[in-house]
């Protein structure tokens, strides 16, 4: 495959990479950095799963990465949902529930009060690829979910996008989704998942999320690449940088000159692209990064 065509596949699909390089130690001086965040005029937080870590919710990497015996990120496939519409079903239900309980943490609240506070002198972007909704129970106002909503339907036939906040979303999801590894397949009979109430319609739901292998919305896609491509600063919080497009957002915006600060627990495969680099929970370093 020639080298557009793959990126030209990365800026729309949701896929996975491998590491590209390995990673090295950057500046870590929050001083330096916080002179820089004063000045700038554009700002991009891009947040991953690792900002709602802190909010008990898992990410896809690391300990947390699986749900029963699957590896998470298998189930958020349109493959997943063909073949088991009812495990895919009980899968976003349990996460619904996890994250319906969850709080924001100081992270989620540092992004949504550093906006409160210089967001009219500012153009302060928050990019998430987070679906938990977290950033929004915060108070962050200008908001691009990148990859969709928890809290969202699509009916597969019509294609209508509603908001859904049911708990449990269907009365056959109740008490299920319990990620007990013991658990295998899931024996829920399709004609009980969501369904479109819309008259005439009757599709199966699903949830309003890019999949793996699926497609950003282009006027999404395009509204995130137009804040990375006239920021001065962004912070990366809390992303593994492996999946596409996102992945490739700081580092295009790191090429052409801005300023790249990446905040996780350890480093990425993008770390060497970046300024700086914040080694740490982001609920402690991120308060400190956008405090006065
Ligand atoms: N909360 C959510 O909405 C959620 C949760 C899991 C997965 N996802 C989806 O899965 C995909 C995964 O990509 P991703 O890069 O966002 O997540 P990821 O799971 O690939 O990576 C998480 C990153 O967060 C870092 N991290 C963990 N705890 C942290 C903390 N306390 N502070 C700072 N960093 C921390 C990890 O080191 C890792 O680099 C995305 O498409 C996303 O939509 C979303
Ligand atoms: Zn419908």
């Amino acid at each position: 495959m020639c080298i557009s065509l793959i990126s030209s596949i990365r800026r729309t699909i949701l896929i996975c990479s491998f590491p590209r390089i390995m990673a090295s130690r950057q500046s870590s001086d929050m001083p330096k950095f916080k002179e820089a965040l004063k000045s700038a005029k554009e700002v991009v937080i891009l947040s991953g799963a690792g900002i709602s870590a802190e909010s008990g919710i898992p990410t896809f990497r690391g300990a947390g990465g699986f749900w029963r015996k699957y590896q998470a990120a298998n189930l958020a496939t349109p493959g997943a949902f063909r073949t088991s519409p009812s495990l895919v079903w009980e899968f976003y239900h349990y996460r619904r529930e996890v994250a319906a309980k969850a709080q924001p943490n100081p992270g989620h609240i540092a992004i949504a009060q550093y906006e409160a506070k210089y967001g009219t002198d500012k153009t302060i972007t928050v990019i998430t690829q987070n679906v938990d909704g977290l950033h929004v129970r915060a108070g962050t106002k200008n908001l691009i979910e990148l990859h969709g909503n928890l809290y969202k339907t699509r009916c597969t036939k019509c294609k209508e996008v509603l908001v859904n906040n049911d708990s449990p979303i269907c009365e056959a999801l109740e008490g299920r989704g319990a990620p007990d590894a013991t658990v295998v397949g899931s024996d829920i009979p399709v004609k009980s998942l969501p369904h479109c109430k819309k008259t005439g319609c009757g599709g199966l739901l699903r949830p309003h999320i890019v999949w793996f292998g699926e497609n950003l919305d282009p006027a999404v896609m395009d509204k995130a690449q137009a804040a990375m491509a006239t920021c001065d600063i962004c912070l990366v919080v809390g992303t593994s940088s492996v999946v596409y497009p996102a992945a490739m957002f700081a580092p295009q915006a790191a090429a052409r000159g801005a300023i790249v600060a990446e905040f996780n627990i350890e480093p990425t495969p993008a770390t060497s692209d970046f300024h700086y680099y914040f080694e740490g929970p982001c609920g402690t370093t991120l308060p400190e990064a956008l405090a006065d």
